[in-house]
């Protein structure tokens, strides 16, 4: 009996009990349910996003004014809005983080947030293929950015500085001893040259006719507004171009990796690096990596190097007494009667790697890096939310009031006074920063040094009638409009 009274009474107390706890979970959820709400309302009142760029034209936004001069909207924005800042353009919002503080957002943050796919991988992946750069996850490319750096070493170098002088000067036979010509079209041909000598090898170098260099050209025609913009499988000839072209250049490569696996001969070059290489769990790259690595890496360096080139030459050609300085330098560091060229004193050329420099600061080849935002980042104190692409500029970094001094002016000796710009991180950034920072750096500034160095000793250059390039926005890289040069060749 005392049990069964005690029974009740406990499954009584029991039942209250629940009832208690039902009662209570429920005023609690309820409670916290518009707590929740009340609070995410009013967080998102507190919340400040970047200013906004109004437009009143619709999906299309400020893409006609960005298009006809973007350094300029984007000083003006500056101006206007400060560094962090929004607009729309073909229906996607940019937000751009400009000046060095700012910048360090995109430069430290991990792929998983600000994500370079995203933005990239539509424009690249049918140029360089499949399993290679923005095709993979971030780590493996970063595998892959490790094994082409283990190539890019100053072994390598050493023979590229030959390389590439006797490429310039077989290349600039056919331009005599004076004339007017176009000289970003020679250095593009050249750079090919150049670039798949040192970094394909000699076989790959050997089956670069008229032909190939075509394919070239078609695969590049992949890097257009028109790739970035449109699904991939559009069917327009440009497209159709683009992926023969990969298809027929991929053919040529597997056949010399093929050849050079089965010769057992181990040649010391970059395409021996990459048969040889394995990634971290020790699987060996495939040929189609090896194949798409080697596309990336010509095509990486192609236009960011042929307009650096040709840019500079236009400084140097407005420059006579600069031109001349680099000149004599030329004898003060290499000997008098200018002997071929070596790695060793490339790296003693100063004046003309401050003028690359300086070239590189006025005329960045990237004009802006992009990422997209996978969460919320924090910026100037502004929350950019998911699906902002935002970008950072080194064109407008290059020329902020703020950090430099006589910010338009070419002056090369800026890098030996007390240079303002130094003391902030990311104010100069050509190359950029960070994980997705470039590769090619050393590489770049050695064969653009080469090839200046055997021309400033072949020609005196004189800009046309007074003419210096103006900047061709259309195209993805800043080159120069109608850039005729004339030359004269030199007397030792
Ligand atoms: C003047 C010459 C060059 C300039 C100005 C330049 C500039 C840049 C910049 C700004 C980036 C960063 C892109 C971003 O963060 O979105 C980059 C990345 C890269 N560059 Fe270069 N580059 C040059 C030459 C080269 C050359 C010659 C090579 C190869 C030999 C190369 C290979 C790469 C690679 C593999 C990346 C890494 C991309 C990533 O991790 O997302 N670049 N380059």
């Amino acid at each position: 009996m005392t049990t069964k009274l005690f029974g009740v009474t406990v499954g009584k107390m029991n039942e209250n009990f629940t009832s208690v706890v039902l009662a209570a979970s429920v005023f609690t959820l309820t409670v916290g349910y518009f707590s929740k709400r009340l609070l995410k309302e009013s967080a998102d009142r507190d919340v400040k996003y970047p200013p906004y760029i109004p437009s009143s034209i619709p999906f299309l936004g400020h893409a006609i004014a960005f298009g006809k001069s973007p350094i300029e909207f984007l000083e003006n924005a500056y101006e206007k809005y400060g560094p962090v800042f929004s607009f729309t353009m073909v229906g996607k919002t940019f937000t751009y983080l400009l000046g060095s503080e700012a910048a360090t957002l995109m430069f430290n943050s991990k792929n998983e947030d600000l994500n370079a796919e995203d933005v990239y991988s539509k424009l690249t992946t049918p140029v360089f293929g499949k399993g290679v750069a923005y095709d993979v996850p971030n780590p493996i490319f970063l595998e892959q950015k490790k094994i082409l750096k283990t190539g890019l070493n100053i072994a390598h170098f050493k023979q590229h500085v030959k390389l590439i002088e006797a490429e310039t000067i077989e290349y600039f036979k056919r331009w005599g001893d004076s004339g007017e010509r176009d000289l970003f079209e020679a250095l593009s041909e050249l750079i090919i040259l150049t670039a798949s000598n040192c970094l394909h090898g000699k076989e790959i170098r050997s089956m670069l006719n008229e032909q190939v260099a075509q394919l070239y050209a078609d695969l590049d025609g992949g890097f257009s507004h028109a790739a970035w913009l449109l699904p991939t499988w559009v069917p327009l000839p440009s497209f159709r171009k683009r992926d023969k072209a990969h298809r027929e250049i991929k053919n040529i490569f597997y056949k010399v990796i093929e050849k050079r696996r089965k010769s057992g001969e181990t040649a010391d070059d970059i395409l021996q690096t990459l048969i040889d290489a394995t990634y971290k769990d020790g699987r060996p790259l495939t040929d189609d990596e090896i194949a798409g690595m080697l596309i990336g890496l010509l095509l990486a360096g192609q236009h960011t190097s042929s307009t650096t080139s040709a840019w500079m030459g236009f400084f140097l050609a407005r420059d006579k007494a600069l031109q001349d300085r680099c000149y004599a330098e030329q004898k003060a560091v290499c000997g008098q009667d200018l002997p071929p060229l070596d790695f060793d004193q490339l790296k003693d050329l100063n004046l003309l790697e401050r003028c690359l420099k300086e070239t590189l600061r006025l005329r960045p080849p990237i004009m802006t890096m992009m990422r997209m935002a996978r969460t919320p980042q924090t910026a100037a104190g502004y929350t950019i939310p998911v699906g902002h692409q935002v970008c950072v500029s080194p064109t407008v970094n290059h020329r902020l009031h703020d950090t430099w001094v006589e910010r338009m002016e070419f002056n090369p000796e800026r890098y030996l006074n007390d240079n303002p710009a130094a003391g902030e991180k990311f104010a100069y950034i050509p190359f950029g920063g960070g994980r997705h920072r470039c590769i090619g750096e050393n590489f770049a500034y050695i064969q653009i040094k080469t090839i200046w160095s055997t021309l400033l000793r072949m020609y005196e250059f004189h800009l046309v009638d007074g003419y210096f390039p103006t900047i061709n926005y259309t195209t993805m890289i800043h080159t120069p409009h109608n850039p005729i040069i004339r030359y004269k060749r030199r007397k030792q």
